[in-house]
């Protein structure tokens, strides 16, 4: 089969290589991918700034959507034909976080998605919501996971405010499940043309963060002085403290991601946390049944994910894309 493998560090050395087809063990299932997304964990893995100790060769990506080509011995809940995406976090089924549980990430831990084929224990999957195509599928265990916990700690009434950070894969699926949640969203961006994009799924009122970098203020405008019930936070250090400035007394920041980059401690915002009585929840993608749950969710209301697709052989320029930042919601490989 082929696959894209990290042999070296770096978006240019990703090798398109031949591997030998795997064949499914006792209780695993062969699954032929149809198609990955990037996250921003996978260009920080190529680029070796994730885990710079990352075994190599590794095959990167948690994401991918595909059908069941073949089932190994003892497995009941898998058949050839059906429609399945991995699970981020392989030995997460349900339950608490444990450091057991987090061993055995796609793409990291273990070799991920961006192969023609790959064997996963049977519990490591789902099924895909019906009116998905595989490429939209593909886009779910990670970004969609990471945005639907991001919103339940937030724990929101209809009519709460909740504030978005720029427009990629995690923050789109933010503003789409806030809106089925009855949230009022306001979002930030580096673009009025991604701004207009997002106002087309719902975003109810936007700023160019480049623009007018005080969006802490103008957050706190918007709602009348109060700030806003819930920040997705993916900006990480950089981004805190307008975070929290923004955010209302008792107000939750979920804390997902590193834009920014790395943390300094010596600017943690300890005054704003304490005055605003903020929760700061960390958010770590999800367990299967979240993954489950998130589905019946995205069925029931029909919601399409939002990207960009590339043929599997462009995963470089893709990359690239999401390195300038260039992109809106998700990038999308469809492999063949
Ligand atoms: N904790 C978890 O479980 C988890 C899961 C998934 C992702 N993450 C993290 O969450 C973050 C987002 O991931 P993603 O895959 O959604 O990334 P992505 O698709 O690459 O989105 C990046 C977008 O965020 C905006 N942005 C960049 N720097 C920013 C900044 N300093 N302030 C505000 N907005 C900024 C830009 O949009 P505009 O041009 O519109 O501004 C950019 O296109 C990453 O740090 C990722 O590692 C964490």
């Amino acid at each position: 089969m082929k696959a894209w493998q990290i042999s070296s560090f770096g978006v240019d050395s990703l090798e398109f290589v031949e591997r030998p087809t795997p064949s499914p063990g006792s209780g695993e299932v062969l699954v032929r991918v149809r198609a990955i997304s990037f996250n921003y964990r996978d260009l920080l893995m190529i680029k070796g700034l994730y885990n710079p100790k990352l075994q190599l060769p590794r095959i990167p990506c948690s994401d991918g959507a595909g059908e069941v080509a073949a089932v190994g011995e003892g497995v009941v809940a898998w058949k050839p034909g059906d429609r399945v995406a991995g699970i981020f976090m392989q030995n997460w089924l349900d339950g608490a976080l444990t450091p057991a549980k987090a061993r055995g990430a796609l793409g990291g831990d273990i070799d991920g998605m961006l192969a023609e084929y790959v064997v996963l224990h049977e519990t490591g999957l789902v099924s895909l919501p019906e009116h998905l195509s595989f490429q939209e599928a593909a886009t779910l265990p990670c970004a969609a996971l990471t945005a639907w916990n991001a919103l339940a700690a937030g724990n929101l009434r209809p009519g709460a405010n909740v504030l978005i950070q720029g427009t990629g894969g995690v923050s789109i699926f933010a503003l789409q499940f806030a809106r089925l949640q009855g949230a009022r969203v306001l979002g930030i961006s580096s673009s009025y043309e991604k701004l207009d994009r997002a106002y087309t799924l719902g975003l109810d009122a936007g700023l160019n963060y480049r623009e007018d970098p005080e969006w802490d203020r103008w957050a706190l405008d918007q709602t009348g002085g109060q700030g806003v019930d819930l920040v997705v936070e993916v900006g990480g250090a950089g981004t805190l403290s307008r975070s929290l400035r923004a955010l209302r007394i008792g107000g939750v920041v979920a804390q997902v991601g590193v834009l920014s980059g790395p943390a300094d401690p010596v600017s943690l915002p300890i005054a704003s946390i304490l005055h605003k009585q903020a929760r700061i929840q960390g958010i770590y993608v999800g367990s299967r049944k979240d993954f489950e749950e998130m589905n019946k969710a995205i069925s029931l209301a029909a919601l399409r994910p939002v990207g960009e697709n590339f043929p599997w052989s462009h995963a470089r320029q893709a990359l690239t894309r999401m390195e300038e930042a260039t992109h809106f919601g998700k990038l999308v490989l469809t492999v063949a």
